[in-house]
């Protein structure tokens, strides 16, 4: 299957931890597209990455657009940080803010893309009308917290519902999948309309890499 619409976005929370540095520029070497920032804060979800700072720094080392999740409470207080700090993308957890629709205006203002993550257990009715304001939409495929998790197939469904959402408002936005996505089930993702391939340990734990993210693109049968 030949998509070459298809993103990929290697996670670097399945990277050294101690050498960040390598694993950004191992993305780069691997042909990803964009880098996927995992943060995450202890209180929205059990484990503790890292923050602005990274972001920082990362920004200093690469020209790879840099896609921030946040897994935050109140995200909103650190998005004009996180833009600062050289933020291409920034989505986070509608349920997760005291003001998803201003998060959202705040980013977009400031000309960075914007988005909102569906957890398995969200309701896409409940936070539908925010995607107006997002340029880009994104569905877990687990639920967030940690990497190498198996990927949760009803959330299919999910991908589906929210394309034939965007369809029905017009809106030409790209979809993201994230977790627990490799080689055996990119397409199915790709089939019901995500175009944004969030891979951590599938990347990372390849014996080759570069094959795994052609693979992950549907570009090799
Ligand atoms: C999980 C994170 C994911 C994670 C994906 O909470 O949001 O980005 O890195 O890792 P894999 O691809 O290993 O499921
Ligand atoms: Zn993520």
């Amino acid at each position: 299957m030949k998509n070459t619409e298809i993103k990929i976005s290697p996670s670097l929370l399945s990277g050294d931890f101690a050498d960040m540095a390598s694993a950004l520029k191992s993305v780069e070497e691997w042909g990803g597209d964009m880098a996927h920032c995992d943060v995450m804060d202890g209180v929205f979800v059990k484990n503790l990455t890292f923050g602005m700072p990274m972001i920082k720094a990362l920004r200093k080392r690469t020209k790879l657009p840099l896609d921030v999740h946040l897994m935050i409470i109140e995200p909103e207080r650190y998005i004009d940080e996180f833009i600062q700090s050289g933020a291409d993308i920034i989505t986070f957890h509608p349920e997760a803010s005291k003001d998803p629709l201003g998060t959202l205006q705040n980013i977009r203002r400031q000309g960075v893309k914007s988005g909102i993550v569906f957890n398995p257990d969200i309701e896409v009715n409940r936070f539908k009308h925010l995607f107006p304001h997002c340029d880009i939409v994104l569905v877990m495929g687990v639920y967030a917290g940690r990497g190498g998790q198996k990927f949760i197939e009803d959330t299919l469904e999910k991908i589906a519902e929210v394309k034939g959402i965007l369809d029905e408002m017009k809106l030409d936005i790209p979809i993201e999948i994230d977790g627990g996505i490799k080689e055996e089930n990119v397409d199915k993702v790709i089939q019901k309309g995500a175009s944004i391939i969030v891979a951590g340990s599938s990347v990372f734990a390849s014996p080759n890499p570069k094959e795994t993210i052609k693979r992950l693109r549907g570009l090799t049968p």
